[in-house]
């Protein structure tokens, strides 16, 4: 049995299943994302173990990772899926995710994306916004389909974490208005085909202080509970994703403390919860291997320009995010502070800034650490830039799990106009 993750063998080289990296980037070239499936089944048993005594279920955010296989080992491991598009809903489909295990989030749900999913008896939509909830009651009705309902509730709660990825404040797009809540919850009651299911909350992603989750599920459970002693049925309670994870160190989420919160507030009630991690289950469990190009230096600056780039990563530049870099084979030598930057033309293409670094050459592999989530997933082919090849490890056996396009490929997509001048 080999350690779950990516670990060193006796010779100090980064492993994964018993097969050495530098074999699979021999292999399959660089940039490589790698994803491990048993840190993803560790991750996912762990957050099962974390919300089963409060009757949880799990909804993988696809977001966070839509390739398919990922997908369907999730869903052979019993997830159902958190989804925001139409696409999303193919994808999960298409790797054995059933629609009566999907919820449906997202503030911009199209009228088309609105009917396929009713058309395909969607587990519910968890709405945001008044408005939404009238396109759907017209398409339900005209479909003479039900809508199974529950409203997003904006808590007005901003959660200590960056600000692109805070979503519980009154300012940011997401969410009902926490004090319209009630009042649009008893309207659902008013319309035909349209099933109301329950109250949801999602404030974020990255979290660490989880005095704000606690913060939030306490004010959704008390509209519940209030909407319950006027008589209206509240089954079920999504209570969202967004628990940190360790970009710089190998220590675990916080799955224990987030148990005991929701232990605490909602062991003794009856409501059905949901819950949507998508960082939590896949971050740790890829990486992103890339090559040195060469060494620059300029006025004193040390730059490593390596072949992945922010169109294969963008979080550092998106994000201010920062991601643990080793080298594949680890060396003695001495450590330098460098800017590991790619080679798209752009100021903002880095992997990392000031980061101390045992001086590389050309040719030597780096691990970008923790990139299962949120990497390849936000990837784009800026500068004519061709994808990273994907890889999975299961059973001590490598799977290419993407099949990328070449740029003569790429080419053949476009359509050449003829201009007659
Ligand atoms: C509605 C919703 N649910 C779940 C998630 C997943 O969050 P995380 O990956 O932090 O667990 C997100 C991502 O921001 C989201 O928008």
């Amino acid at each position: 049995m080999f350690p779950s993750g990516f670990y060193r063998d006796e010779n100090d080289e980064l492993n994964v299943q018993g097969i050495k990296i530098s074999d699979l980037t021999n292999r399959f070239g660089t940039p490589l994302f790698i994803y491990d499936t048993g840190l993803m089944k560790e991750r996912y048993e762990e957050f099962l173990d974390t919300v089963k005594n409060v009757n949880g279920n799990i909804h993988y955010a696809v977001k966070a990772n839509d390739s398919l296989n990922i997908i369907k080992f999730f869903g052979k491991l019993g997830s159902g899926a958190d989804i925001v598009s139409i696409g999303e809903f193919e994808k999960c489909v298409a790797a054995g995710i059933s629609p009566n295990k999907m919820i449906f989030s997202g503030v911009g749900k199209n009228k088309d994306e609105i009917e396929i999913a009713l058309r395909n008896n969607i587990l519910q939509f968890n709405i945001e916004s008044e408005e939404e909830l009238n396109d759907i009651y017209n398409i339900a009705s005209k479909l003479k389909l039900t809508a199974n309902i529950c409203l997003r509730v904006n808590p007005d709660i901003a959660p200590d974490t960056h600000k692109k990825i805070s979503t519980g404040e009154k300012e940011t797009k997401f969410g009902i208005d926490i004090d319209d809540v009630a009042r649009l919850y008893k309207r659902l009651y008013e319309l035909d085909y349209i099933n109301p299911v329950g109250l949801g909350v999602h404030i974020g992603s990255q979290i660490f202080d989880f005095s704000f989750f606690e913060k939030a599920y306490l004010d959704l459970k008390n509209i519940a509970d209030d909407l319950k002693k006027n008589g209206y049925k509240v089954p079920t309670l999504d209570l969202g994703g967004g628990i940190g994870i360790n970009y710089n160190s190998n220590k675990k989420p916080n799955f224990i403390t987030y148990k005991k919160i929701i232990s605490d507030i909602f062991l003794k009630s009856d409501y059905q919860l949901s819950f949507e991690p998508g960082r939590s289950l896949i971050a740790e469990a890829g990486v992103l291997i890339t090559k040195v190009i060469r060494n620059k230096k300029n006025k004193g600056k040390n730059f490593v320009i390596v072949d992945a780039a922010m169109n294969n990563l963008i979080r550092p530049t998106l994000y201010d995010a920062y991601h643990k870099i080793e080298l594949v084979k680890d060396k003695i030598g001495e450590e330098i502070v460098v800017d590991i930057v790619g080679p798209i033309c752009e100021t903002g293409d880095f992997i990392a800034l000031n980061r101390k670094l045992i001086e590389v050459k050309s040719d030597d592999l780096l691990t970008i650490r923790t990139a299962g989530a949120y990497a390849s997933v936000m990837k784009s082919n800026y500068n004519s830039r061709v994808d990273a090849v994907e890889i999975l490890i299961h059973d001590g056996k490598s799977y290419k799990i993407k099949q990328t396009d070449t740029i003569q490929n790429t080419i053949l997509k476009e359509k050449m106009v003829d201009f007659n001048f």
